[in-house]
C-alpha cells in the first residue's frame, strides 16, 4: 500500500497583520512521489512549506507527516523526516564556514564526529562544493549560496525534501545538475520531493504530479493537463513551457500531431514519432488564420 508522506487538511493561515496567505489547502503526497507547486507571486507556497516543517503551526494542527501530527512530533523527529531548503540561501546559512553550516543538522542529531564528517562530505559532493569547507558563507556567490543550503538540508538525510525554488539564480549547468541531484535522490534513495517554482521549462523533469496554488488549491493532476488549460493558466497568471507553446504555433502551421512536448528532451521524441507516423515527412503552411491563431497563443 502507499504511505501518505504529507497530508495537510484544510489548512487556513493568515498572518498576523490579517493577510490572509492560506485558505482551505488540502494536499496529499505519497512517499516516492515528486509534486511541484506552482502559482503566482504571494499565492502562499512558501507560507505552506513553513508548514510542514512546523516553523508555523496551525492552531487546528492539520498537517500530517508520515500519518503524524506535526504538531505533536519532537523537533529531532520532524527534522530527521522533512528537510526544507528555504527560498533565500541566506536564512539557511549563519555559520562561519561551509564545513559548520552543513554539519550543524548532523551534530545536532546527536551523529558522532567521524559520522558528521562522512556526511558533510557526501552532501557536498552531491551538491557539486566538494572542497569549500572552509569557506565564509556570506563571501560566496548566490547560486554557490544555493547549493550550499541544499547540502545543509542533504547533511540530515532527511526522507521528504522540499525545495522552494531551487532552480533561481543557477547558471543553466548548475540547474540541469541540480536537476540531476534531485532525480536521482528520488529514483536512487526513494526520498520524496516537494518543489515550489516558477521555471515551468524545467518543471516536467521534476514532477510526477503539479498543484496549483493561488491561496487555496486551484487545480491538481499531470503537468500535461494543467499546461493544456489556458484558462486555468490565465487567472493564475501561469504560462505553459517554452517549447509547448511553440509547438502550439506550430499547429498553426499546420502541424497536426496531438502531443504537445513539456520539455526538449520529449520534442525531439514527438517529433520523431509524428514524421515517422506521416511517412517520413510533415508538412507546413501558413493559411489565411495561421496568425490570427499564433496572435492568440502568443499576443500581438
Ligand atoms: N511575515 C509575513 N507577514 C505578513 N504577510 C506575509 C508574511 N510573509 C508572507 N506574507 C504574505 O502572505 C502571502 C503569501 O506569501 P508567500 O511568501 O507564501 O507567497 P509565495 O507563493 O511563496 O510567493 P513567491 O512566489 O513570491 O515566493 C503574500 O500576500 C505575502 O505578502
Ligand atoms: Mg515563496
Amino acid at each position: 500500500m502507499m504511505k501518505e508522506a504529507i497530508s495537510v487538511k484544510k489548512l487556513s493561515y493568515s498572518y498576523r497583520d490579517g493577510t490572509k496567505a492560506l485558505e482551505n489547502v488540502n494536499i496529499t503526497i505519497n512517499e516516492g512521489e515528486k509534486v511541484v507547486i506552482i502559482g503566482p507571486n504571494g499565492a502562499g507556497k512558501t507560507t505552506l512549506f513553513l508548514h510542514l516543517n512546523g516553523t508555523i503551526e496551525s492552531p487546528e494542527n492539520n498537517v500530517y507527516i508520515f500519518g503524524q501530527n506535526i504538531g505533536k512530533m519532537a523537533t529531532k523527529d520532524k527534522i530527521k523526516e522533512v528537510g526544507i531548503v528555504f527560498q533565500d540561501p541566506d536564512n539557511q546559512l549563519f555559520m562561519p564556514t561551509i564545513f559548520e553550516d552543513v554539519a550543524f543538522g548532523p551534530i545536532n542529531m546527536g551523529l558522532d564526529a567521524e559520522e558528521v564528517e562522512r556526511r558533510v562530505k557526501k552532501a557536498l559532493a552531491t551538491v557539486g562544493l566538494s572542497g569549500y569547507e572552509k569557506r565564509v558563507p556570506h563571501h560566496m556567490s548566490y547560486g554557490q549560496k544555493k547549493k550550499a543550503a541544499l547540502a545543509a538540508v542533504l547533511s540530515m538525510e532527511p526522507k521528504i525534501l522540499v525545495l522552494d525554488e531551487p532552480t533561481a539564480n543557477l547558471d543553466p549547468k548548475s540547474r540541469s545538475d541540480l536537476i540531476r541531484v534531485i532525480n536521482e535522490l528520488n529514483k536512487k534513495e526513494g526520498i520524496t520531493i516537494v518543489i515550489a517554482m516558477h521555471d515551468v521549462n524545467a518543471l516536467s523533469e521534476l514532477s510526477d504530479r503539479v498543484y496549483v496554488l493561488n491561496k487555496t488549491i486551484m487545480a491538481e493532476g499531470c503537468a500535461r493537463d494543467i499546461f493544456s488549460d489556458s484558462r486555468l493558466l490565465e487567472k493564475n497568471n501561469l504560462v505553459a513551457p517554452d517549447i509547448f507553446n511553440l509547438f502550439k504555433i506550430l499547429k498553426c502551421f499546420g502541424y497536426d500531431y496531438e502531443e504537445l512536448p513539456l520539455s526538449m528532451n520529449e520534442a525531439a521524441e514527438i517529433l520523431t514519432k509524428a514524421i515517422k507516423s506521416a511517412n517520413g515527412h510533415i508538412h507546413l503552411h501558413i493559411g489565411e488564420h495561421t496568425h490570427d491563431d499564433i496572435y492568440k497563443i502568443i499576443g500581438p
